[in-house]
């Protein structure tokens, strides 16, 4: 099939390579001159493990890119995914960029064509863009990718989801991920309004199930439980599932904060009060995470003014180097408000604020407190025996507490 994705970001660009990788003939475009350079000279604007390998194999064949409308109008495309953000501003969920992708398209769009979106939005925000479009078919196909995971996540992906107005958009659906439903993926043809549901309320239910460790971890500590035990024996119930029950700082990243506040604000719009209330809770026991993680540093150091705090981790989860909504720099951010001197290391995310270059020996040994905020392989595997004892805060229970008591460190779960 002749496809084009506009939007090149985490998720366009990833939809667009494998969709190449499935055979398809892919144009992407994004309005970023400068990001399409990039991605042509090979450079891409975020690190997503076998996704540089992707692009590399398929560009000169069946995977172009472009910033121009018109270039993309000329490819011949008839499927046309619209992959771009849909960002929550003060409670308000902003779709400026997807009419603006969709208004783009439009005058290079032919009768029979279809456009699909694949961006988080809103339920009924299909029926806007059928209107907005006249004359074209809409369809949702919801993405359920993780970062750090996205290539496989896409080509061997647990469900694929079609929201579609009629037959025919179906069957060009069926085509574009042909080869994945030769090979046995499960695809659930429903409404689009559906399908637009089906992507919030699984961010929604992830985030909902993260709270709730998070929230249990918080009694386990007052009656003297060890919650990484509980977690466990929860998660080996396969009716439960052991995913999103690792506790810890709480969920950050571009999607899980974002869409749990699109699904609340859209519930009291349509006066949902039990269920906004109820994810008010889950939201709560979040932001909650990094206050109370605050609050041990706080006892363990007697006061936070003047004290040297080294936070281990800036990217919001291990495998990616993304940095939105991150709970490491959120917690960074409230110890500096209480005075003290907070130096953030990452392996792989790099220019945000508090951090600094240093060696991850450095930010270890000249620390009055090390807080690991995120789980990276380099932080698991750290030998505590070759640093001077100190104090560490494990914000993600990923250390190996007997290893760093037994090299003298005076360890703090929360
Ligand atoms: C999430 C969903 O998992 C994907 O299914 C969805 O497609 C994607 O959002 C999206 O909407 O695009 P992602 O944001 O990549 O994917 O990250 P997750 O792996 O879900 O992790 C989110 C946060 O939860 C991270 O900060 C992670 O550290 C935290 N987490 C995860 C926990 O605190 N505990 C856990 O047990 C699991």
């Amino acid at each position: 099939m002749r496809v084009t994705v506009t939007g090149c970001g985490y998720l366009g660009l990833v939809h667009a390579a494998t969709l190449a990788a499935m055979g398809n003939h892919v144009i992407a475009m994004d309005v970023d001159e400068g990001k399409i350079t990039r991605i042509r000279e090979g450079r891409l604007p975020f690190r997503e493990p076998g996704l540089a390998d992707l692009v590399k194999t398929h560009a000169p064949s069946n995977l172009h890119f472009t910033s121009s409308p018109e270039v993309l109008g000329k490819f011949g495309g008839t499927v046309h995914f619209l992959c771009v953000g849909t960002p929550v501003k003060d409670g308000d969920v902003d779709l400026s960029y997807l009419f603006n992708a969709a208004e783009a398209l439009a005058p290079h769009l032919s009768a029979g064509d279809l456009v699909v979106n694949k961006s988080t939005v809103p339920p009924g925000t299909g029926d806007k863009l059928l209107a907005f479009l006249r004359g074209v078919d809409v369809a949702s196909n919801p993405e359920f990718l993780r970062e750090g995971t996205a290539v496989q996540d896409s080509l061997y992906p647990e469900r694929l989801v079609f929201g579609v107005n009629n037959d025919k958009a179906r069957y060009a659906l069926r085509e574009v991920y042909r080869t994945l439903i030769c090979s046995g993926t499960k695809e659930v043809t429903t409404t689009v309004v559906n399908a637009e549901l089906s992507k919030l309320a699984a961010n929604a239910f992830l985030a909902t199930k993260i709270s709730f460790i998070n929230g249990v971890a918080q009694y386990g500590k007052a009656v003297g439980a060890d919650v990484g035990k509980v977690s466990e024996i929860l998660g080996l119930d396969s009716r439960i599932g052991q995913w999103g029950l690792r506790p810890g700082l709480g969920f950050g990243g571009g999607c899980l904060p974002k869409d749990l506040a699109m699904l609340t604000n859209d519930a009291a719009d349509h006066d949902v009060y039990p269920l906004v209330d109820f994810l008010d809770s889950v939201s709560e026991i979040n932001d909650r995470r990094r206050s109370q993680v605050r609050d041990i540093a706080a006892d363990v150091l007697g006061d936070l003014s003047g004290k040297r705090v080294s936070v281990l981790g800036a990217a919001f989860k291990p495998g990616t180097d993304d940095t939105r909504e991150s709970p490491g720099l959120l917690l960074a951010g409230m110890l500096t408000e209480e005075g003290a001197h907070v130096i953030v290391h990452d392996p792989s995310a790099t220019g945000v604020k508090f951090m600094q270059v240093v060696a991850i020996e450095h930010a270890v040994r000249d620390a009055d407190l090390v807080i690991v905020a995120t789980e990276h392989e380099e932080y698991v595997k750290l030998d505590p025996s070759l640093f001077p004892p100190g104090r560490v805060i494990d914000a993600r229970y990923c250390l190996d507490r007997g290893k760093w008591e037994a090299a003298g460190w005076e360890y703090h779960g929360i």
